[in-house]
């Protein structure tokens, strides 16, 4: 790599979904200054995110967050310190998206710098290679998070191959479905984890879906739909629900789908260098397996890079931007880009 492009600073910026994000990176993978504002306690009480709400919450957000992560970068002059502009185009929620785009595009303007419109998914693939240097293509990532349930053959950098996915429910989506039905609060993933660790993982068969199919492909509808009937049962009948138990064994089978399509991947592609992404990444059971997992070189994100960030936004932006990728300002945030047709 060139010593200039080595020394670029990229403002990243992400708000597909409810979380606002930026950060400054030095190169691919020197971070600056990386800044979260959570909208989390603002959807609580509605169970979920509410699109509309969420975009005016982005739009408060980014003027200040961006800010303050320049001050804490030490960008005085972003015109002469900023070498790229990275924001989030999709896939996501719609009114989200734009609030960032259009941030992007401002930014870009005023400063004069280089803009790149980039995929959400490229960046959770990403949040690996910002904190693994030895991770290199071909590599799989299995993106598990509240949206997505997805199994990537990454050829090479900006070439990524789609080997399967969910037919119904997303992982995280589940987690937070089975987690409300316990009366547990949102976003269930992080609860239902933390109360399988005292849990029985065999005091219920619910069973792996999908598990002796042929094909790379998830569902975890019906999971979802017999944890809860089994929870209604148990209510139904006067008992106190061992909430831990239902987690261990939920939990259970979820990582036991999630490691057999993973195996089977492997398999198919002869690839067995293996890279988890998104917010259910950050769940022990699934990090565990993997770590036990024989002949796999394993690459796990941080925690607080599993989920929504800004970082993994600004890396997969410069990675695109050394391939020679640009977007012009008319770049249009698209809510249901697919990174393999991109
Ligand atoms: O990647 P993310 O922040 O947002 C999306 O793009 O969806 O993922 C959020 C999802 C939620 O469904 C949340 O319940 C789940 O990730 N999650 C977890 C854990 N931490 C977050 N699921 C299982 N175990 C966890 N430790
Ligand atoms: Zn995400």
């Amino acid at each position: 790599m060139k010593r200039a492009e080595e020394t670029v600073l990229t403002l990243g910026m992400e708000s597909s979904c409810d979380d606002t994000a930026v950060a400054v990176l030095r190169g691919g993978r020197i971070v600056e200054a990386e800044l979260l504002s959570s909208q989390l306690d603002d959807h609580i009480p509605f169970g979920g995110v509410i699109p509309e709400f969420a975009a005016r919450r982005h739009l408060e957000a980014f003027l200040p967050l961006t800010e303050e992560a320049l001050r804490r970068a030490g960008v005085s002059d972003p015109r002469r310190q900023i070498g790229l502009v990275a924001v989030t185009a999709g896939p996501g929620l719609m009114g989200s998206l734009l609030v960032g785009v259009m941030a992007a595009k401002a930014l870009s303007l005023a400063w004069n710098v280089p803009l790149l419109g980039v995929n959400h998914l490229e960046g959770h693939i990403f949040a690996n290679v910002v904190s693994s240097p030895e991770l290199v293509p071909p590599f799989l990532c299995m993106i598990v998070s509240g949206g997505h349930t997805e199994i990537v053959l990454v050829k090479k950098f900006g070439t990524y191959v789609f080997l399967g996915g969910t037919r119904d429910d997303a992982a995280g989506e589940a987690y937070d479905k089975v987690a409300k039905a316990l009366g547990l609060p949102y976003p269930g993933g992080p609860v239902v984890d933390r109360l399988a660790a005292s849990g029985n993982p065999d005091a219920f068969d619910f069973p792996a879906p999908l598990k002796g199919s042929p094909e790379i492909v998830f569902s975890f509808s019906g999971l979802k739909t017999s944890v809860i009937t089994r929870i209604k049962k148990i209510r139904s009948e006067g008992a106190a629900i061992p909430i831990e138990d239902v987690c261990a064994s939920f939990q259970k089978a979820v990582t036991d789908a999630l490691m057999t399509k993973l195996r089977l991947a492997s398999r198919q592609t002869g690839v067995r260098s293996v890279s988890i992404s998104g917010g259910v990444a950050a769940n022990t059971a699934l990090r565990e397996s993997l770590l036990n997992e024989k002949g796999w070189n394993v690459f796990l994100p941080p925690r607080n890079r599993c989920t929504d960030n800004a970082v993994m936004i600004a890396a997969a932006g410069f990675a695109a931007f050394r391939r020679g990728e640009r977007s012009g300002l008319d770049l249009v945030p698209d809510p249901s880009w697919e990174l393999w047709k991109k």
